[in-house]
């Protein structure tokens, strides 16, 4: 019944996510008993199959904490500079807790005349030496220093003392515990003489709210949280790649829109030569000759998807690229066979998307869109229209590519910039931290009807022939969706 991914793929039409359908199998087992832990790469294990897009609207500090506690991991994009970039890192890597405040730091006889100094964070905290890396003398909290009607005092006549102290590396529980016992509202976070950051009891219950996810976080080797940081392949980006290094990156992805290119080859030889320990991401591809081209050159993991993301117009502007679902199926059903696990990048907008991308091959899905939006995401909530939006836009957009991001559109000697992506906004999502565990329940139940408990077992059933699919007509998509009623309210937790 149905057909089997090998002949439904070889048509020679190119299917998204949309287009085709699972048939359901046979169940022996518990949606709970689900388990979605993957890997990213060859040697880099995921306890959830969620990665976080190197997009300058998805992927910086709060994101790659986030992303990390929930036992996924983050890109950290590169379109800023690379000491920038490397400060996101060192941000997400020196907390245990996805909660960052960023707080910014002043001298004791600096004043405080303008709300520039606290750099949109709402803390100040006062050091010695008006840096991260002084002894802590005091604090300032944006809500009490608005109110303020001698603001050309001193901070250090008017800050409240300093928060007790707790290890960088302290949990939620212990974090808490200590503002129980100190009957304290807030403590800061400290390494190595640091100040890390500045946690409230407003942030700890916030996240304790949230539903908990059994599986750990993402540690890696260094006891840090994992995160991933994009490179480009131009020279320049060896130096920041030493910078990345030196912060203590877990995993690199060269950031391409057309991966098979001589430009990525050499990277991914360089980069394997001068960092072996390092394991490095190649994309983006979509058929089996690109992939069969960088696995040659030592990929350790491989970016799908060509013109398949929310803000992409790549096809529409070169003509180029595969439908998602397709892309998946053909790089996935080559690069196992090398043990390279792929990264099914772009189109995602819901969890049945998800169940298709893994059951496809794929080991772990990249998100724009889907974690936009989100507190975690960079930017600041604006309304349009009466909605609360944060805006999202594509890395080969013109308003990102102004800002150096046009690496990864145009070859190194393009003097004309043509965008191959747009900048728009969308909704506020909350929390990745609530909307996550739910999203894995969701895909938890389509691995569950489709009788598979395991990201390899659905790759087993798969190339097994017993998984089977079929194409949905234009009125079969209709029909499963929501239709025929006069008003709904979409709702899914
Ligand atoms: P979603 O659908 O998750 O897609 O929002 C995110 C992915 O889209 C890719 N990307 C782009 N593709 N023009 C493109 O053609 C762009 O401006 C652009 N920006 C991002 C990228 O692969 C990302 O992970």
């Amino acid at each position: 019944d149905g057909f089997t991914a090998e002949k439904l793929f070889n048509q020679g039409f190119s299917y998204t996510y949309d287009d085709v359908i699972f048939l359901p199998h046979y169940i022996d087992f518990a949606a709970d008993a689900v388990d979605l832990s993957t890997h990213l790469t060859r040697h880099l294990p995921l306890s959830l199959p969620f990665v976080a897009s190197p997009m300058d609207t998805v992927s910086e500090s709060a994101m790659a904490a986030a992303m990390a506690s929930l036992g996924g991991i983050a890109i950290v994009h590169s379109n800023t500079s690379a000491s920038s970039q490397a400060s996101f890192l060192h941000t997400a890597k020196s907390r245990r807790v996805p909660i960052l405040s960023d707080p910014a730091f002043c001298h004791p006889s600096a004043v405080v005349d303008h709300d520039d100094a606290f750099a949109g964070s709402p803390f100040l905290l006062v050091t010695e030496t008006g840096t991260s890396k002084g002894k802590l003398l005091g604090y300032v909290a944006k809500r009490d220093w608005t109110n303020r009607t001698d603001k050309d005092l001193k901070v250090r006549d008017y800050m409240s003392p300093p928060p007790t102290a707790v290890p960088w590396n302290a949990d939620l529980t212990r974090i808490e515990g200590v503002m129980e016992s100190e009957k304290k509202n807030g403590v800061v976070l400290v390494r190595d003489e640091e100040v890390v950051d500045f946690v409230t009891k407003e942030e700890v219950e916030r996240v304790k709210g949230y539903p908990r996810l059994a599986a750990a976080g993402s540690v890696g080797p260094d006891g840090k949280w994992m995160v991933g940081a994009a490179i480009g392949t131009r020279e320049e980006d060896k130096e920041r790649l030493e910078h990345l290094v030196k912060a203590g990156v877990n995993v690199v992805v060269l950031d391409s829109s057309q991966g098979n290119s001589s430009y990525q080859l050499e990277m991914i030889k360089y980069v394997k030569k001068v960092y072996p320990e390092l394991d490095v991401i190649g994309g983006n591809v979509v058929t089996m000759y690109q992939a069969e081209n960088l696995i040659q050159a030592g990929v350790d993991g491989l970016r799908v998807g060509m013109g398949s993301g929310s803000i992409c117009t790549t096809q529409e502007v070169c003509a180029v690229g595969r439908g998602q679902a397709t892309a998946v199926y053909k790089v996935s059903s080559i690069a196992y066979k090398s043990g390279v696990p792929v990264i099914a990048d772009g189109g995602i907008s819901n969890s049945g998307h998800i169940v298709k991308a893994l059951s496809l091959g794929a080991s772990t899905v990249m998100m724009g869109s889907f974690l936009a939006g989100s507190h975690e995401a960079p930017g600041a909530y604006e309304y349009q229209n009466g909605q609360r939006v944060k805006k999202y836009r594509g890395m080969g957009s013109l308003e990102a590519m102004t800002k150096g991001s046009d690496a990864r559109y145009l070859g190194d000697t393009a003097k004309l910039k043509i965008a191959q992506g747009v900048v728009g906004a969308v909704k506020d999502k909350g929390s990745v931290l609530n909307f996550i565990p739910y999203t894995l329940q969701a895909v938890r139940q389509g691995f569950q009807d489709i009788g598979a408990s395991s990201i390899q077992s659905a790759h087993d059933l798969l190339r097994s022939r017993v998984l089977r699919l079929e194409v949905r007509s234009g009125a079969a998509q209709v029909e499963g969706g929501v239709h025929g009623l006069v008003s709904y309210e979409k709702k899914y937790f």
